[in-house]
């Protein structure tokens, strides 16, 4: 079975190449990644030289190569997880991911149509996010089937390549399946998202940067978590079915970070606790409230449930940035310094 994982190279995709490379060695995975400024092969040092992973560097907006690589491979299985995920970024630069997650997403979805011709047993399976439902209040959870609601260039991005998927299953019955999950969190994100930028500032002593008030909140899903719930969804999920997956793990922000300085307080046996480097700065614009999922469709049909020891899989995630110095070096250098300076300077 040959396997294209898009977005191999960032955080998610590559736990999910990880996993897919080692549990079924008679796959042949093939990643193919931009290597954008998320996109790192450093991710993927343990699996480089496997018989069954190749890499192939390329741009999901390219039409041509794509098309040129589903003629090639003839895939069996397409899991896409490529796109711009960073919301901070969508509000600057929105045009990047309308290509990317929308023209991109129809390419994949064009070559699969065109260049499959019995779908009986392929799997084109799309991941994406609980931001497409926008933002709850104080109670409720996100179902499958709550209306789309998307609030950011980048939410919207990733409804409009959702409602793609789902429209190629009804108008060309190609095999699809999607799945909308919450936070994750654990090693190789890059330090623009919340957790590993606070790891990473308060190892260097700078102040943690709390949107507004700190009350909005996130539903915080392990990444190894998510990693089984997409291999049972990719391998036992319903041809044009989607399912939600979540961390029933929710924090507000202000008191995610108070925790994190608390487990790096005794992880860096340092004498001014790391809290007082919390620095209130100006609001994210749109910036959805609460983010909260239902999983009971695939706990209930495919078996999965999230670990329940956050506080045990949190200490984990900041020692691995704690001990990964030079990986967290080599991504804040640069390019980064530059995103960083823009984005907070003048908060
Ligand atoms: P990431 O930003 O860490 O990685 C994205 C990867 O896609 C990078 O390797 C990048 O090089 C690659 N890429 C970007 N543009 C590309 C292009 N045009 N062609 C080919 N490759 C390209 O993202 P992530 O956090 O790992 O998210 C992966 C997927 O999961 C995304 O689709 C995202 O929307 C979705 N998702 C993420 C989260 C989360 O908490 N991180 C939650 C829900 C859904
Ligand atoms: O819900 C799933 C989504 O989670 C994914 O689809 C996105 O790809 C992923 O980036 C993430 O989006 P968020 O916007 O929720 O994640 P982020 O880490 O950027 O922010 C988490 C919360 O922390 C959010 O309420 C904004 C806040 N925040 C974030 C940063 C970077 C701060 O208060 N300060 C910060 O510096």
């Amino acid at each position: 079975m040959k396997i294209l994982i898009t977005g191999g190279a960032g955080f998610i995709g590559s736990h999910v190449v990880r996993h897919f490379v080692n549990k079924y060695p008679d796959y042949q995975i093939y990643n193919l990644d931009k290597l954008t400024y998320a996109g790192n092969l450093e991710n993927l040092k343990d699996v480089e030289q496997a018989s069954n992973y190749h890499f192939i560097k390329a741009d999901i907006v390219d039409k041509d190569t794509i098309f040129s690589l589903f003629a090639e491979h003839r895939f069996d299985g397409v899991i896409h997880l490529a796109a711009e995920s960073h919301v901070d970024r969508s509000i600057s630069n929105p045009t990047e991911f309308i290509m990317t997650n929308i023209v991109g997403t129809a390419n994949l979805l064009n070559a699969a149509r065109e260049i499959w011709d019995n779908t009986d047993e392929k799997v084109f399976y799309h991941i994406s996010t609980d931001e497409v439902y926008g933002s709850l209040g104080e109670t409720g959870y996100f179902v499958e089937d709550t209306p789309y609601d998307p609030r950011s260039p980048y939410s919207a991005s990733k409804a409009s390549s959702d409602h793609l998927v789902r429209a190629y299953h009804e108008t060309y019955g190609l095999p699809v399946k999607i799945s909308n999950c919450s936070n994750n969190f654990g090693a190789f994100q890059f330090p623009e998202k919340l957790i590993p930028l606070i790891i990473n500032n308060i190892k260097h002593n700078k102040p943690l940067p709390i949107y507004g008030e700190g009350k909005n909140i996130r539903d915080w899903l392990f990444v190894e978590d998510h990693v089984q719930a997409i291999d049972l969804i990719f391998h036992q999920g319903k041809s044009g079915e989607t399912y939600n997956i979540g961390g029933n793990n929710e924090w507000t922000n202000i008191d995610l970070v108070k925790k994190i300085c608390q487990i790096a307080d005794k992880k860096l046996n340092r004498n001014t606790p790391a809290e007082s480097l919390i620095t209130f700065v100006k609001d994210r614009a749109g910036h959805d409230l609460r983010y909260a999922i239902d999983s009971s469709k695939i706990q209930r049909e495919l078996g999965w449930k999230p670990s329940p020891d956050f506080d045990a899989l949190l200490d984990k995630t900041i020692s691995w940035y704690l001990e990964n110095e030079q990986w967290l070096n080599s991504v804040t250098s640069g390019n980064y310094q530059k995103y960083y300076e823009k984005q907070y300077a003048k908060r």
